[in-house]
């Protein structure tokens, strides 16, 4: 079992790519922290796993985070060290986002965006550092192909992603001499309740403009995550990988 002993934090774990992430880590031996933006979600996407695989409660650990008021952030992380003692794996996967243009938009809405999307993963992975840098580790930040390319209409979500990849650089070049490397994975399109703002017409063009022409199910990303969080990518820092069906190639 590829990540026996070892602990993972996973955040937007209570659902769609986040949730079939901790399920393939709790398959390969990792103990893993599922997160919700509220403990009910947590608790009750816990409760899902149980149903179908088998996990003992030996290995799963529930934690409301909500990125929007991140003020418990440093508690939460403590909490997680007070019971299993280290975190070698983050996952910064939890997100939003929104369907609006320019003209439409508000700063509220782009700072909310911001908020969730990016200081979110700021202040999580400062307070993980803070552990982390004792053994080294791996950090993984859930980027998106419109991080590369942008988005008419999504220029909030978009520029969030951009954000994330700008820290995912900027971090591995800080955080190497602790032995932690930190990469992005950049979705194509996956069917999540994520895809529900976008129209029917809208997923049927972007299916188009895939080479292997369908949307991705979670699972069909989850294999890139088990390397970037194993030691088989020992030597990988800073790196962008699309998961996308070669939409952006
Ligand atoms: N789906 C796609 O096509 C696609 C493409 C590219 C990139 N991505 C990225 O992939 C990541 C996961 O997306 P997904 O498709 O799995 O989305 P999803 O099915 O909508 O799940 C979102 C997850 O994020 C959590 N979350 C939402 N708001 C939060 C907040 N304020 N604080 C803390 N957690 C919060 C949710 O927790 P609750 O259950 O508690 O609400 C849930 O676990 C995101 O970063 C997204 O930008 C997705």
């Amino acid at each position: 079992m590829i990540l026996s002993g070892k602990v993972a934090l996973i955040t937007g774990s209570s659902r769609g790519i986040g949730n079939s992430i901790a399920r393939l880590f709790l398959d390969n031996g990792a103990k893993v922290v599922i997160c919700g933006s509220k403990l009910e979600n947590a608790l009750e996407a816990i409760k899902k796993l149980k149903q179908d695989m088998n996990v003992s409660d030996d290995n799963v650990m529930p934690i409301g985070i909500n990125m929007k008021d991140r003020s418990n952030i440093e508690s939460i992380v403590k909490s997680i060290i007070d019971k299993w003692g280290k975190i070698d794996i983050l996952v910064n996967n939890a997100g939003i986002t929104s369907n609006v243009s320019l003209l439409d938009s508000t700063d509220q809405e782009f700072l909310e965006m911001f908020e969730v999307n990016f200081f979110g993963v700021v202040t999580l992975t400062r307070e993980v550092v803070k552990y982390m840098k004792i053994r080294g580790g791996s950090i993984i930040n859930t980027s998106s192909m419109v991080g590369i390319y942008g988005s008419r209409n999504q220029s909030a979500y978009a520029s969030s992603k951009f954000a994330i990849n700008g820290l995912t650089k900027s971090l591995a070049r800080e955080l190497g001499i602790y032995n932690i490397r930190v990469n992005a994975v950049a979705p194509g399109v996956v069917e999540t309740d994520m895809m529900n703002i976008v129209t029917p017409e809208m997923k049927e063009s972007l299916i188009k403009m895939t080479p292997l022409n369908r949307m991705a199910n979670p699972n069909d990303l989850t294999g890139i995550y088990l390397y970037l969080a194993s030691d088989l990518s020992k030597f990988t820092t800073g790196t962008i990988i699309n998961v996308d069906g070669g939409l952006v190639i």
